[in-house]
């Protein structure tokens, strides 16, 4: 009998182009969430987004068009300025702003290599989910994480960040953005932080 358990896998992620991060993905049923095969690739993309140094991963990034997303920020390499988030896993995620009020963030993403780029979220955002368990989440996130929950669950309708960047003139690349804007954005990041405490 073949091991229930075995060690997760990394999967390969889907680059900008590739038609499947253009779809709306699906929603997921609680008894689909609760058997093996959707808990075996919840880990896989867990360890997947671990092994790119992510902040996020959204399954359809894995070409699995259902609406689940893991985020994760510990000392992350990619992003040093970002609060720390302990793992979270979203299915079938709704956020809701809870304000009016924007920022103005740099972002990245693992389908869309070696780009970055400003683009404008909401400050404060009310995620209403299930974990991995089929347990209800409900929480208010602010500041930097709720930028980050933004662009995860933007994967899901089949949005890139590109799409938001409203001004092409602040695209880079990580090189020149360690070159000529990370130390004016790590100041605003901050500030955001102090300010709302994520
Ligand atoms: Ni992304």
């Amino acid at each position: 009998m073949a091991a229930l358990s075995s060690e997760p896998n990394i999967l390969p992620i889907a680059q900008i182009g590739d038609p499947v991060l253009r779809q709306r993905a699906r929603e997921v049923t609680r008894e689909e969430l609760l058997g093996d095969t959707t808990q075996r690739f919840i880990d896989d993309l867990i360890a997947t987004m671990r092994d790119a140094n992510g902040a996020g991963l959204a399954a359809i990034q894995v070409s699995e068009p259902v609406r689940i997303v893991a985020i994760e920020v510990g000392d992350n390499p990619r992003y040093p300025y970002k609060p720390k988030i302990p793992l979270t896993v979203l299915v079938n995620p709704v956020l809701t702003p809870l304000t009016e009020e924007t920022f103005d963030v740099f972002e990245g993403c693992l389908s869309v290599p070696n780009l970055r780029g400003e683009v404008t979220r909401t400050v404060g955002v009310r995620v209403q989910a299930w974990d991995r368990h089929g347990n209800d989440i409900d929480l208010e996130v602010w500041g930097l994480s709720a930028g980050t929950y933004q662009h995860e669950c933007d994967h899901l309708d089949g949005k890139l960040f590109v799409d938001r960047v409203k001004d092409p003139a602040t695209l880079c690349t990580w090189e020149t953005f360690d070159r000529f804007h990370k130390e004016a954005f790590i100041k605003r990041a901050e500030a955001l932080v102090a300010k709302h405490g994520g």
